[in-house]
């Protein structure tokens, strides 16, 4: 017996109800926001995301699908969703478009995780980037869409965790603060911290080992490094959330794990706080453009995992709109009817009508509890009076009432319907 792969899952047609619910909702407020629709492929360059997420990121290091092609070619598949949109960016010219360019995509993600509620090796995730231009507004902006987003599934109950990450220029003090204090403990920290506190000391402040985050809480933070460039920044951007009425804490430790970002970095917790549980993270990424070969472009971003939202939806028991149920079944009587069915239900659907049919022999009782089973608001009977005299019995599934319907005036009658 084939199974699906661990850490991955079907969506069978019920749960898909959730699944056009939240991608209808983040079409909408990207509409809102003037944001368009862009689709990458779902593999690409490996060295795409090892040059942009950087090593010593978990998500380059550990978690990467990196395959070589037929023709040896190193790919990866999606391990996010921005450096590909940042990719297309450069290599289409976007930056002859009108800036920022502001561009939203519904992608699978892939991440060679240890599957747990909420976390899976092919995730969903809608993102959002707005890329070209610097102004802090556009990070409250960001923030206000995605608290939009939030809301307008139903979802009430998340904070927002904000912070500052500043820029290359003044990182380099703040790292070598970290280093320092956390030379302090080194045979305290982690294996993995070990590593990072000479690899990637920026990421010792993500840990999610116990003791690594006991230590986290008193280590140097980086708003107290900021150059007065990002300090403005970050000043900028509270008030206008303030303005904005958007309510944030600061997260000192909220470093995200993506090592592009630059300045603002968020992430939208669900009030019962687990590392799984997080719905989005964002930030800035004022470098990756010019990282990545194109010109020194300035860029914000996030993105919300789907199967968390859903997770959101369901607990918060918002109800989602089920699809709409066939207009006709259409049921019948005899091998003849049986053809007559077949030829109306093809002029039905030519007309836009939703109708099933029902297949093989079934008594008529079998066939009006299949179509009530399919929820259709009328069954058209077809037996040998129908027949003969051209016609057809309309019966209404509400009410019980049959009423018999000349077969030219059928598509009139449940188009008016
Ligand atoms: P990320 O925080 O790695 O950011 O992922 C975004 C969201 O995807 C997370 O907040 C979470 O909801 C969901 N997610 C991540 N990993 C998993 C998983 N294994 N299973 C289920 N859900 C998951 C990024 O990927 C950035 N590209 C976001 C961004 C856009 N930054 C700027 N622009």
């Amino acid at each position: 017996m084939y199974k699906v792969p661990r850490g991955t899952f079907d969506i069978l047609p019920d749960e898909y109800n959730y699944w056009k619910y939240i991608t209808k909702h983040a079409e909408e407020v990207a509409e809102l926001y003037g944001y368009k629709p862009i689709e990458t492929p779902v593999f690409e360059d490996a060295l795409l995301f090892s040059h942009s997420a950087a090593n010593g990121t978990d998500i380059v290091d550990k978690e990467m699908y990196v395959f070589k092609d037929r023709g040896n070619q190193p790919l990866a598949l999606k391990a996010e969703g921005t450096a590909p949109v940042c990719r297309a960016y450069i290599e289409h010219g976007l930056f002859n478009l009108p800036q920022p360019v502001k561009l939203y995509y519904i992608t699978p993600v892939f991440r060679y995780e240890r599957p747990q509620a909420g976390r899976y090796r092919q995730h969903h995730q809608c993102g959002f980037e707005a890329i070209g231009d610097a102004d802090p507004l556009l990070d409250a902006e960001v923030i206000a869409l995605s608290k939009q987003f939030l809301r307008s599934l139903g979802i009430a109950e998340f904070t927002f965790q904000l912070n500052s990450i500043g820029c290359q220029r003044c990182r380099p003090d703040h790292i070598d603060a970290l280093v320092q204090y956390y030379s302090r403990f080194k045979d305290e920290i982690c294996s993995d911290c070990r590593i990072r506190l000479t690899q990637n000391p920026l990421r010792l402040l993500d840990c999610k080992q116990e003791r690594c985050q006991q230590l986290a809480y008193n280590a140097p933070k980086t708003i107290e490094f900021l150059c007065s460039e990002c300090a403005e920044h970050f000043q900028a951007v509270q008030h206008y959330l303030k303005e904005l009425g958007i309510s944030f804490y600061i997260k000192h430790r909220l470093v995200r794990g993506l090592d592009y970002y630059t300045k603002t970095v968020f992430e939208i917790e669900p009030y019962e706080e687990k590392s799984q549980s997080v719905l989005g993270g964002g930030g800035r990424y004022d470098n990756l453009i010019e990282h990545l070969g194109g010109k020194p472009t300035p860029g914000i971003g996030f993105a919300t995992g789907i199967e968390r939202l859903i997770l959101n939806v369901r607990r918060q028991g918002v109800q989602v709109l089920n699809p709409t149920p066939p207009t006709a079944f259409i049921a019948f009587m005899g091998q003849e009817a049986k053809m007559e069915a077949m030829k109306l239900a093809a002029s039905l659907r030519a007309e836009g009508i939703p109708v099933l049919t029902t297949l093989g022999a079934k008594s008529l009782k079998a066939q009006l509890r299949q179509s009530n089973s399919t929820q259709a608001k009328y069954t058209i009977i077809i037996g040998s009076q129908e027949l003969e005299t051209g016609t057809v019995l309309l019966r209404n599934m509400q009410n019980k009432e049959q009423t018999s319907v000349m077969k030219t005036d059928i598509v009139n009658r449940l188009l008016r319907n």
